[in-house]
Formats: structure tokens, C-alpha cells, sequence
């Protein structure tokens, strides 16, 4: 099939490319001409596991390409995805003027039949403005219909995500599209659940924050679980035993962050508050993380008693493992109030220093993990890089001014970091 994917961002380059994977004969487009000028060069303008083979691949087979012009791409589309960003306002509704231009700009160019896809994570009642759009500026009167497929892709594992999904979800109001939608997501065998287009947009909604909720509930177990000395691990292990719980996004850390779960939990409370159905619940989801990440500031502080002066060495920027994106990563606020407090910070990361040399300041930026322990008071770790559970202890040990760690991610067991001569401090466990 012939899909039009508008927006070349984690999800529509990840989703375009893995459609090409499966056989389809895929356009990306993007007004951005530094990105389409990337991607025609074969360079990735994001850093996403797997991706880039994938491109190259599908890029050689003649099944994927990449365009600055939508009319262009849309003349033998089947379907036209639009996964454009919908940035955060202040007061936390998303802004939906990429989605609005893109819809226009289809409606002006369609030719024949298309299948008119809302990928992008927006509020609830979008897909209605989508179909209103276009029907409004579609002046031939060609027949479409418009759908909600919300995503469900991580960072970090957004390839396999997309070629293995849990479900695909589709919203929508018509045979025909269900016919075409069917075809599309055959290859995948996953079970595929049609829904109206404002389910799927609430699925998508409820998802995210419920998984937010998992988060900070745990989060707000394991500051009890400090406070009697009991250990979080077990806590979590012991309850994801039970199916109804479920053992995953139960790692309690130093908060969450990353360009959806903040995005996604704000834009939540913003439309339930519109529409008078209020989900208090969420703004306390929304002050354990903030907390969370203040909490652990104190840590160090109980750690170092004074910061002032003090070297922090921080490892892991990135918001998560696996991806360069510094988008909400709590590595920011982490560092902003140790530097408010008068700490001087080198740190590493894997994978994101050019993207955080573009939003951190008077940051020291190292070149290993061993760079960063080198002289430094504390160490601190933030993001839990697979590789940082593999570093040399007992150099770090050495190289530190102070053998003290304070791990946001639970990468090491406090009593082997007791036999080691560290002084450990980490989230709903025994300090040592
Ligand atoms: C999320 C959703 O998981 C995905 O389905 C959706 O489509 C996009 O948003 P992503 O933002 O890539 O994906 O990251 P995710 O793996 O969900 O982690 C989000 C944040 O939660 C990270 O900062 C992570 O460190 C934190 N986290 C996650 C925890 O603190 N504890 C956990 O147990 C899991």
C-alpha cells in the first residue's frame, strides 16, 4: 500500500520506516528542510536503536523515501498519517496548529480516496476537528475518512515496538477504512481493536497516565519504605507477582520525565478540567513526581551536608536509556538546583551530550564515566545506561574525592556497595 507519513519525528520516521519494513511503498515528509536534508544524506536526525539500518534498508529497496511537499506525496497515497508534533501550552493544553495546517493542506491536495490517520498524541474530540477541516477545504468533495491511531512507541525500543505491538488500536467510523486499516496491520498478528475515534483518543490518554500512575505510586512507596527501612525492590517484586499488578514500570527512581508522560499527564488534567469531569488523582500523579525529583536533590544535600562548592559528577542525562532526547529529562531540574545551591557539575552520558550541551549550562561535560567520578565529591546517577551497572567500582572508588554514591535508579546493591567502602544512598532502600 501507499502511505503518506507527514511529520519525520520519533514516531513518524520510526512508523514510516517500519511500514516500509512490512512491504509498503512509504513517502516521509517534514517542512523541516535540515531533516529532509539528513535523511537524504541516509543520516538519522534522532538517535532510535535499530532505526537507521532499518532506513538505509528500505531506503535501498526503493520503498522508502523522503519529501519536503505533501500535495507531492499524497497524489497515490492510500493513507496519509499525520504525525506532527502537538507541542505543550502554557496553561498544558496541546497546541494543535501543526495538526491543523497538515489537515488543510491534505484536504487542498487530495485526488482520490484516502485514509487520513491521526498518529500524533492529541486530545480527545481531534479527530472530529481533523474531519471538520478537511471537509471544509476538500472543495472537489473526494471522499475521505479520518481515524484515530493513537501510539504506543518507547523511546529506546520504538522499532520492536511498532514490528511487535501488545495491540494496535484504531478508532473509527467507517467499513472502508476498517477494510484498508485491516489490510495495513494484517502482517503484524497482533490484535487489532476498533473503537470509535473518541475511545481510541482516550485510550491513548488513559494509558499514559495510567502508567504515570504507576510511577508515583511507587515513587510515593518507596519514600515509606525509607522511612521504616524497608527495601522498594522487594516491595515491587513481591506486588508485580499479581497479574491484576504487574511487575513493570514499577521501578521506583528519581521521577519521570521525557517528551510524553509530562506532556501527555498535563494535557489529561487540561481536558478533564474543560470538560468539568476534574481528575484530581492526576495532579497528585503530577506533584509526587515533582517531589520526587526534589526529594532526591535532598539526598545529596543529606549526603554532601554542604553543597556550596561542592564538585557533582552526574551520570546519565538523557531521560531514559537508549535515546539522546533531553525533552523533560529530570537530569535539568536535578542539576539546575544543585547548581541553585552552589555545586559545580561535570557529567556524562552515552549517547546525549550535543543534545544536552543545547539546554544545560555551566556544565562540565566529560568524556567517560571515569572523567566524571575524577575529583568529584559525589557521584550521581540519573538515567540507568545499561553500561553504568558494568563500571569499575573500585576505580570509581579511587577516583572520587569521596567514595559517595547517590543512585536515582537502584543500579547497585547497598550491601555490596557497603563491602565496597561506599558510602550508597539510592531510592526506598537502606542508606549504607
Ligand atoms: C511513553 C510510553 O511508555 C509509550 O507507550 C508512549 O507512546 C510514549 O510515552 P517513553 O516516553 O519513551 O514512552 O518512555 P517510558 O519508557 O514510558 O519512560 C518514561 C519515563 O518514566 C522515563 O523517565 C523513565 O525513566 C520513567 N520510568 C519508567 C520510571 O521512573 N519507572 C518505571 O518503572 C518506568
Amino acid at each position: 500500500m501507499n502511505i503518506c507519513m507527514i511529520g519525520t519525528g520519533y514516531v513518524g520516521l520510526v512508523t514510516g520506516t517500519c511500514f516500509a519494513e512490512l512491504g509498503n511503498k512509504v513517502i516521509c515528509v517534514d517542512n523541516d528542510p535540515r531533516k529532509i536534508g539528513l535523511l537524504k544524506k541516509g543520516e538519522m536526525p534522532i538517535y532510535e536503536p535499530g532505526l537507521e539500518e532499518l532506513v538505509h534498508k528500505n531506503v535501498k529497496a526503493g520503498r522508502l523515501s523522503f519529501s519536503m511537499s505533501i500535495a507531492d506525496a499524497i497524489k497515490t497515497a492510500d493513507f496519509a498519517f499525520i504525525a506532527v508534533g502537538t507541542p505543550p501550552r502554557s496553561d498544558g493544553s496541546a497546541d494543535l496548529s501543526y495538526v491543523e495546517n497538515v489537515s488543510r493542506e491534505i484536504a487542498q491536495n487530495l485526488k482520490k480516496y484516502l485514509v487520513i490517520v491521526e498518529k500524533s498524541t492529541v486530545p480527545v474530540e481531534t479527530c472530529e476537528w481533523v474531519k471538520k477541516t478537511v471537509s471544509k477545504y476538500n472543495r472537489k468533495k473526494i471522499p475521505f475518512d479520518v481515524v484515530s491511531n493513537p501510539e504506543f512507541l518507547r523511546e529506546g525500543t520504538a522499532v520492536t515496538d511498532f514490528l511487535k505491538p501488545d495491540r494496535v488500536i484504531v478508532g473509527l467510523e467507517s467499513d472502508r477504512a476498517k477494510k484498508s486499516v485491516q489490510k495495513l496491520y494484517g502482517p503484524l498478528k497482533c490484535p487489532i481493536l476498533f473503537t470509535d475515534t473518541k475511545s481510541a483518543e482516550i485510550i491513548k490518554h488513559a494509558s499514559n497516565s495510567f502508567l504515570a500512575t504507576k510511577i508515583s505510586y511507587i515513587n510515593s512507596v518507596a519514600k515509606i519504605c525509607e522511612k521504616v527501612g524497608a527495601n522498594v525492590e522487594q516491595v515491587a517484586e513481591g506486588m508485580g507477582f499479581d497479574p491484576r499488578i504487574g511487575r513493570s514500570f514499577l521501578n521506583a527512581g528519581c521521577g519521570f520525565g521525557g517528551f510524553c508522560f509530562p506532556k501527555d499527564l498535563e494535557a489529561f488534567l487540561w481536558i478533564s478540567k474543560k470538560l468539568g469531569a476534574d481528575f484530581e488523582m492526576l495532579e497528585a500523579v503530577k506533584k509526587v513526581n515533582e517531589e520526587q525529583i526534589i526529594h532526591f536533590v535532598h539526598k545529596i544535600e543529606e549526603a554532601l551536608w554542604i553543597i556550596n562548592g561542592k564538585t557533582v559528577g552526574i551520570l546519565g542525562l538523557a531521560f531514559k536509556p537508549n535515546t539522546d532526547d533531553m525533552r523533560f529529562a529530570p537530569s535539568i531540574d536535578i542539576i539546575r538546583m544543585l547548581q541553585e545551591r552552589g555545586a559545580k557539575i561535570q557529567a556524562y552520558d552515552p549517547i546525549s551530550m550535543p543534545n544536552a550541551k543545547k539546554v544545560l549550562q555551566n556544565v562540565a561535560l566529560k568524556d567517560s564515566v571515569y572523567d566524571v567520578a575524577k575529583g568529584a565529591d559525589c557521584l550521581v546517577i540519573v538515567t540507568e545506561w545499561p553500561q553504568f551497572r558494568k563500571i569499575d567500582l573500585g576505580k570509581i572508588k579511587k577516583l572520587l574525592s569521596h567514595p559517595t554514591i547517590i543512585d536515582g535508579r537502584n543500579l547497585f546493591l547497598p550491601e555490596n556497595m557497603k563491602k565496597l567502602g561506599f558510602h550508597y544512598s539510592s531510592i526506598g532502600r537502606k542508606s549504607v
